[in-house]
């Protein structure tokens, strides 16, 4: 696996739910797949996804120390 070093920037548009990976195993990088809860039983952690409600169409850019490709 090899780590995203760049941070990913992102379009989120108003009013739409965004579910962002904080785990680094989703297959949907960076947004969550679900998978963080097999780990969670594998590994007894805690994670989970970020939620993201954007008020207005807005640019981010986030990296995280999870995330491989
Ligand atoms: S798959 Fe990583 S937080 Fe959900």
């Amino acid at each position: 696996m090899k780590n995203i070093q760049k941070p990913i920037v992102l379009k989120l548009k108003k009013g739409n739910r965004y579910s962002i990976c904080s785990c680094g195993v989703s297959k949907r990088l960076p947004f969550c797949d679900g998978k963080h809860k097999d780990l969670n039983q594998q590994k007894n952690s805690t994670y989970k996804s970020i939620k993201i409600t954007p008020s207005a169409d807005v640019e981010i850019s986030l990296n995280c120390a999870n995330w491989n490709e």
